[in-house]
């Protein structure tokens, strides 16, 4: 009931608010808003002259996508954009203006996978839904969260959202959801579609989550034999780029392809590819794209215009998203829950890599351990300031704030020894390492600097001198330690 009064209130009364405030100008669109009025007829003292036939009413698809748990933008960000709180408030202002525009995410909504991803992924496709989402394509983070957690998520949360793949079965070679959905916008019939990639599999089916990826093109085709005649098809392809691009090639009736994991940097441009759009918002929902169409008397569609914006920090989100965020931090702040969240991945990744903790590598390199915990390295206390902000347990700061959280021997609860960037966080799981005296080698450190260090939060980022500014012990002065234990 509590829910239904909100509905109804609390969420209008925040859009009049927000429009009142100029919230509708948190986009600032390259070429115009493609979504604002059409250009008005000029009047004159001239009788009138006879009407035109009635125009079709232009259609946009409007999407974003890859939010991977991201909420809010986090304070070390310098873009500072993005985050479900203020995307929803963008695109709820859009899809209400129009029955036209179509709000599509490309997956992967999640960041944490088990019970935490699965109220990640039920509160992040709830308040895009809310916002007014259409589509909703599947990616390996939606499914990794485990299928039974997926297809519950799912239902609680995606009433009136198409949730697609064409090429997704379970073992049984059970399709898990339908392949296409099939709008009508004024007199015409447009196809959405979605694929995974099945490169996807061999990772899905390692963490536990049994299913087949069949392929694409060829699944494609198959639905869209069943779906029938459309004036326009669009696909959402959560692929690597490359592959997207290709399956766009090989798919001639594919109008616009939308792809995802084109990495942080969207497409600014989109790519024309024989002739077809392809287009890539890019990660965190940091950026909200459209490409509208209009429909020609004579029959046919053109594109009339495409975008790739970025959400402003300036956009205010509704009392209602709020409300659903502050619910969510409240249960996966609970006791216990974050860390109960985190063994349970790591019981389902016992069979990988194996962490063991800054600890273990002090006996054997007591040096680099010292000059790690001497205060003059950040990677050491780079949980304090979470702790501080009281967002040690947002699992997405983790990711970068902590080491190997959710795996075997890594982060697994507050306070514990990888809640830190720890030694491992650079040079790889070190277990079997540290069980061999040394004999297994190590990943190349500096390859790791930049899965942190990325150009939203570190854009500066240049080794060197970055490498300096650790006060990591030197390469020289290593290794007194191995020889005193083979003495023993
Ligand atoms: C039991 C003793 C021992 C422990 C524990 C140990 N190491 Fe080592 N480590 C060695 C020895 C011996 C070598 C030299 C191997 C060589 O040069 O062939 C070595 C080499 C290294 C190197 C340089 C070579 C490479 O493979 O990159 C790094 C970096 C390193 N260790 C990091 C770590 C880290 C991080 C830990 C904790 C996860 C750790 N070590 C734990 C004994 C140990
Ligand atoms: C993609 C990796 C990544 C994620 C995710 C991330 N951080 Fe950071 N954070 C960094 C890096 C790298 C730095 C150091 C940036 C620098 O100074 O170059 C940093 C620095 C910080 C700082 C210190 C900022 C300063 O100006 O001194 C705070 C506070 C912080 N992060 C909080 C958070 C919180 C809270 C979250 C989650 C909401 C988060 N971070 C998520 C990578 C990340
Ligand atoms: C921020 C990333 C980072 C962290 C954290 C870190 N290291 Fe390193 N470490 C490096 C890099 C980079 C090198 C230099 C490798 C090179 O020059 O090839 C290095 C070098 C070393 C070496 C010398 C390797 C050689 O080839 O001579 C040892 C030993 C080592 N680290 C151990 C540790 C231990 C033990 C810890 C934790 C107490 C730790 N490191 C924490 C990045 C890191
Ligand atoms: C697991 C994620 C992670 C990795 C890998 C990582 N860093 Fe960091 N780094 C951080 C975080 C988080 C901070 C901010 C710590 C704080 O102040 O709270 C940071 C801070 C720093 C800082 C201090 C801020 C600044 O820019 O002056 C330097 C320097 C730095 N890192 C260098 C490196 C280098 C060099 C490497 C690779 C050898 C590396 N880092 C690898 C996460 C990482």
């Amino acid at each position: 009931m509590a829910d239904g009064l909100l509905r109804r209130w609390v969420l209008p009364m925040g859009l009049i608010l927000l429009a009142g405030a100029g919230g509708l100008l948190a986009i600032a669109w390259r070429h115009g808003d493609p979504l604002g009025d059409a250009p008005r007829a000029g009047g004159g003292g001239l009788p009138p002259p006879p009407p035109p036939p009635e125009p079709e009413r232009p259609f946009s698809f409007i999407f974003g996508g890859e939010l991977a748990g991201r909420l809010g933008s986090p304070p070390c960000s310098q873009l500072k954009q993005g985050g479900l709180a203020r995307v929803a408030s963008v695109v709820e202002k859009m899809t209400t203006r129009s029955p036209n525009n179509i709000l599509m995410d490309t997956g992967d909504v999640p960041c944490s996978e088990g019970e935490l991803g699965e109220l990640e992924y039920e509160t992040g496709l709830g308040i895009l839904r809310e916002a007014g989402l259409a589509v909703a394509a599947v990616g390996e983070r939606d499914l990794l969260v485990g299928l039974d957690r997926w297809r519950e998520a799912k239902n609680r949360a995606a009433e009136g959202v198409s949730v697609l793949c064409a090429n997704l079965r379970d073992d049984a070679g059970v399709p898990l959801v339908p392949a296409v959905a099939t709008f009508v916008l004024g007199t015409r019939r447009v196809h959405v579609a979605a694929t995974l990639s099945p490169s996807f599999e061999p990772v899905l089916r390692a963490a536990g989550v049994p299913v087949r990826l069949l392929d694409p093109a060829e699944s494609l085709r198959q639905a869209l034999g069943v779906a029938g005649k459309a004036d326009m098809v669009v696909l959402l392809s959560h692929a690597p780029a490359g592959e997207s691009r290709e399956l766009l090639r090989s798919l001639p009736e594919v109008r616009l392809a939308i792809t995802a994991h084109a990495g942080d940097e969207p497409l600014l441009e989109p790519e024309v590819v024989d002739g077809r759009l392809l287009m890539a918002p890019g990660t965190g929902w940091q950026n909200i794209s459209a490409v509208r169409f209009v429909g020609r008397p004579a029959g046919g569609i053109d594109t009339v215009d495409t975008h790739n914006r970025a959400v402003s920090p300036k956009a205010t989100p509704s009392p209602l998203v709020m409300m659903r965020l502050a619910e969510l931090q409240r249960r996966t702040g609970e006791p216990g829950f974050l860390a109960r969240s985190l063994k349970e991945r790591a019981a389902r990744r016992a069979g990988g890599p194996s962490f063991t903790g800054p600890a273990a590598c002090a006996s054997c390199h007591p040096a680099a351990h010292a000059k790690w915990s001497g205060g003059e390295d950040p990677h050491a206390s780079s949980m304090r300031n979470l702790r501080r902000m009281d967002q040690e347990a947002i699992p997405l700061c983790l990711q970068c704030h902590a080491t190997a959280a959710g795996m075997p021997g890594g982060h697994l609860e507050p306070g514990d020894g990888q809640g830190a960037v720890t030694c491992e966080a650079c040079h790889g799981s070190g277990a079997e390492h540290a069980a061999k005296d040394g004999r297994v080698p190590l990943a190349d450190p500096k390859a790791s600097c930049i899965r942190c260090h990325t150009p939203e939060m570190s854009p500066e980022f240049e080794f060197d001198a970055a490498w300096l500014r650790t006060g990591h012990q030197r390469p020289t002065a290593r290794m007194a330690a191995p020889a005193a234990r083979r003495e023993r």
